[in-house]
């Protein structure tokens, strides 16, 4: 699928690695002005220059989503520089495991800040830029587990359904200004984060997965790539399940 972004702005949270990257990458050689953060810099630093090969006006930036202030600063500069944000993808996310009884609290308040509260902070900071242009794409990174749940990922599991009910919400909020909000549910997707999971587990997984395969990051940033193009700017407050059917 081929779309025309040109001279449009596109932020990418979690942008250093895996789908993030991958997102970014996909929106870049349609021509948006991508913007990756991240926390690593060095990471960030080598996928800017990747996106640059595509689309030069594209930059990364270190920004860590759980603090409000510093995402509103961030959205500032953007807008102050750029003079537009059309595109928000939060997809910065975390997991840290543990079987609910073993769970430490500062686990749980450390998911539930990066992967709920990041999305909250990244998409009020932005929100108002696009309000201002009455256009907007917001899509925001949820995961099957928001819907299936998973042992040893409540705090996880509830994160990402928090994200399903705050972009519906938004979605509402912002509909009259032709603004949309969606949410994609990935499945078992090739990155860093089901790298780390045990050989045994990810053979489990497979089983369940009737195409047989995990997804790739491409498969995710074309989903992502239709919800920011023109052809989806009648659906908004929906959540696309991109799991090779795991989550039917
Ligand atoms: N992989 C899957 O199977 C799968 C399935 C469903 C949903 N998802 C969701 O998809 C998203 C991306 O997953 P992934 O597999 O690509 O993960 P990943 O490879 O672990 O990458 C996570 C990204 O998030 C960034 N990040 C983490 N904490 C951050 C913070 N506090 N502030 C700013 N950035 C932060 C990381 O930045 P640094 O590297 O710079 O630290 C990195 O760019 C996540 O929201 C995840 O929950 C993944």
């Amino acid at each position: 699928m081929n779309v025309d972004l040109s001279g449009q702005v596109a932020i990418v949270t979690g942008g250093s690695r895996g789908i993030g990257r991958g997102i970014a990458k996909v929106l870049a050689r349609n021509g948006a002005t991508c913007i990756v953060t991240g926390r690593n810099e060095q990471r960030l630093k080598e996928v800017e220059t990747t996106l640059q090969a595509f689309e030069p006006s594209c930059r990364a930036a270190v920004l860590h989503v759980e603090n409000l202030e510093e995402v509103e600063a961030f959205a500032k500069g953007i807008y102050g520089d750029l003079g537009r944000i059309d595109i928000l993808v939060n997809n910065a996310g975390i997991t840290d495991d543990q079987l609910l009884l073993r769970m430490k609290e500062e686990q749980w308040d450390r998911v539930i800040e990066t992967n709920l509260k990041g999305v909250f902070n990244c998409t009020k900071a932005v929100a108002r830029y696009m309000l201002k242009k009455k256009y907007g794409r917001i899509v925001n990174i949820s995961s099957v587990i928001a819907l299936m749940g998973n042992p040893g990922q409540a705090n996880y599991a509830a994160s990402k359904a928090g994200m399903i009910g705050f972009t519906k919400a938004v979605a509402r909020e912002l509909a009259r200004k032709q603004i949309t909000a969606n949410a994609i549910a990935p499945g078992y997707i090739q990155t860093d984060m089901t790298e780390k999971m045990e050989e045994r587990a990810k053979e489990g997984i497979l089983s369940l997965i009737p195409q047989g395969r995990l997804g790739s990051v491409e498969d995710v940033a074309n989903a992502v790539l239709f919800l920011v193009s023109d052809a989806a700017s009648y659906i908004t407050g929906h959540v696309l399940n991109v799991s090779g059917g795991l989550y039917i």
